[in-house]
């Protein structure tokens, strides 16, 4: 079966699928971009990657290239014609194709590129269900990080600085000596009162879908959580640790910097974290 991607109001073979040389998303990183999971044929959490999606285009003045409900449909449509049951639909809209320089070009259209692609279907099992190491880096991003910027050396630099070291993530902490969150995914600790603690929303993290259904489920579950930062220290002395991210959903975190958090295993909040969310994913209804 051919692979189908998305370019700018055509579906084309994957392999043949390119952008313009000027296009500002790869001249300049100028664009945004989202990653929804799809599961059983459902995207998860659809509504909140586009309200996301919105607050990104709209603080960066990129216009939305055609309309939310037609943005819809083309991803229907590529789920369909990629026949994916279980995967992720990846897009990105830059400002669009203009001749190189760096205000805003007039009458630019903004272009979108989507592609789509299988993962294996969601596997809950004790032996599914690992716990991974995250290191700890500066943060050195820009101070804009609740925008899902194309632009994402230090996240690429910093994640492969954590799979150089054997890990899963690499954690990236403030000039206050905080941590923000993870290169791809948000950060999250419980310390030994077993509250939940996770950086609050503001400018400083990506506020996360998987981040904001956690919140949501903690608090239909009577889980007592708060939204604030944490040290490297406290992390450390937490009892247990975890990442959570559209590609990684609830992700235990056994090792920070090589020392074990709590006995070393996989916490008892995470796993039940784990199995509301898995449960959450199942009850997605935004059929195909
Ligand atoms: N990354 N923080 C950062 C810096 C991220 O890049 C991501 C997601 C998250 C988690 O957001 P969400 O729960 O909405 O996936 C937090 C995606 C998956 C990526 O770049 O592939």
């Amino acid at each position: 079966m051919t692979r189908i991607a998305y370019v700018n109001g055509r579906y084309v073979p994957h392999g043949q699928a390119a952008v313009h040389i000027e296009d500002r998303g790869y001249q300049f990183a100028d664009g945004v971009y989202e990653v929804i999971a799809i599961h059983q044929g459902n995207m998860v959490d659809e509504k909140g990657h586009l309200d996301r999606l919105d607050h990104s285009l709209g603080e960066l003045q990129i216009a939305w290239p055609m309309s939310r409900q037609s943005l819809q449909v083309v991803m229907r449509e590529m789920i369909l014609r990629n026949r994916i049951t279980n995967g992720m639909i990846y897009f990105q809209i830059s400002r669009g194709v203009a001749t190189r320089n760096h205000a805003f070009p007039d009458d630019t259209e903004s272009a979108l590129v989507m592609t789509v692609r299988h993962s294996p279907p969601l596997d809950q099992t004790a032996a599914a269900v690992t716990g991974v190491n995250v290191i700890t880096i500066p943060d050195i991003r820009w101070a804009r990080r609740d925008i899902k910027s194309i632009s994402l050396l230090p996240n690429v630099l910093g994640k492969q600085q954590a799979s150089e070291a054997g890990a899963y993530e690499a954690w990236m902490i403030d000039g206050d000596g905080n941590i923000t969150e993870g290169t791809s995914s948000n950060a999250w600790i419980v310390n030994k009162d077993g509250d939940l603690i996770t950086r609050d929303a503001s400018h400083a993290i990506l506020n996360g879908i998987t981040r904001l259904a956690v919140l949501d489920l903690a608090r239909a579950e009577g889980v007592t959580f708060v939204e604030r930062p944490f040290d490297v220290a406290e992390a450390k002395d937490a009892r247990e640790a975890f990442v959570t991210s559209t590609t990684s959903l609830v992700k235990p975190v056994v090792r920070i910097d090589g020392d074990p958090v709590g006995n070393g295993g996989i916490g008892m909040l995470t796993a039940k974290i784990l199995s509301f969310y898995t449960d959450h994913m199942k009850a997605q209804g935004s059929a195909v």
